[in-house]
């Protein structure tokens, strides 16, 4: 979805744009080709390869200032050490990039055997292993339940819970044969997705981090300026959703109240009443932009 990303986002050529989520760096390449010579870009990702990766690709690129490895969350400390403080644009790309998906030593893939991790920051504390080895049954349950939307979640997590009595489970393999013994054709591959999906959710706290970023990357913005968001499944469009609606709408007073009591302007001007999809092309060629969705909004 380059060309919708670069449409939302840019309203002005020679402006400050900042990546939140830089990965392989495929919309700040994007960005850079649109954007003229005074443009400033800045970027930020948690994974420090994807850190490493990008400031040795876009070095060549006149726009591209800096990139600082934090979580989005914490974004007041990325601008702190930008030479820009406000942007014309401002981006999520939500999720993990193909680069972290493709590599088996991070675990974040049951297509391909390693060890059960997922950090997108290999420094944090809990990997998805210790969370499959150390949670009770019930607590399980729920994070397949809540983060994987899985039906029949309960009954996965008795059978990990049963498993790992016999052996520690470390690896993505071991996990996927569970959840093939316990799910039957023709689901299984979805509930693989389900269960990988919700262990990652779990693991970055994403939904958490994403509900902190949306206001705060907000008040970075610009009079003007964009916030642009990709989500992946709907969870997180929800929370996107349910942000830009509150922050078009201002008063947060509870609708018996006869009048506002709270005071809160609206700050964002919706863009897209609906999200926008990945056309056929797109989608025969990225798998994993089927699920893409993307909604914009404007600082007021
Ligand atoms: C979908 S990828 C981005 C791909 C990128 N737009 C591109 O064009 O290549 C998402 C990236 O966000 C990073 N990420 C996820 N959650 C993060 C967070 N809370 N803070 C910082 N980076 C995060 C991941 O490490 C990953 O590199």
């Amino acid at each position: 979805m380059t060309a919708e990303v670069v449409g939302f986002l840019v309203t002005d050529v020679g402006g400050a744009y900042l990546d939140l989520t830089a990965g392989g760096g495929g919309f700040l390449r994007a960005l850079a080709a649109t954007l003229d010579k005074k443009a400033r870009l800045y970027a930020v990702d948690k994974d420090p390869a994807a850190v490493e990766w990008v400031e040795r690709t876009l070095a060549g690129f006149l726009q591209f200032k800096k990139i600082i490895r934090i979580s989005f969350s914490e974004i007041d400390a990325a601008v702190e050490q930008f030479e820009d403080k406000v942007f014309d644009g401002i981006l999520l790309d939500l999720g993990l990039s193909s680069r972290q998906v493709d590599d088996a030593a991070r675990g974040f893939s049951f297509q391909s055997d390693g060890p059960l991790d997922m950090r997108f920051d290999p420094d944090s504390s809990t990997t998805a292993a210790d969370l499959i080895n150390t949670l009770n049954e019930k607590e399980l349950g729920n994070i397949l339940k809540t983060f994987g939307e899985e039906r029949q979640a309960h009954r996965l997590a008795g059978a990990i819970v049963r498993e790992r009595q016999k052996t520690m489970i470390l690896t993505t393999r071991q996990l996927a044969e569970i959840v093939l013994k316990v799910i039957k054709p023709p689901h299984q591959k979805k509930s693989l997705a389900r269960a990988f999906q919700a262990l990652r959710i779990a693991v970055n706290r994403e939904l958490d981090e994403l509900a902190k970023v949306l206001p705060a990357a907000t008040g970075y913005l610009k009079p003007g300026g964009r916030l642009v968001v990709l989500s992946y499944h709907s969870l997180e469009d929800r929370i996107v959703k349910n942000y830009f609606q509150q922050a078009a709408r201002g008063c947060i007073c509870p609708p018996a109240f006869p009048q506002c009591v709270c005071g809160q302007k609206p700050v964002l001007k919706i863009l897209t009443r609906k999200p926008v999809y990945p056309g056929e092309s797109e989608i025969e060629e990225n798998a994993r932009a089927r699920s893409a969705r993307l909604r914009a909004a404007e600082k007021i």
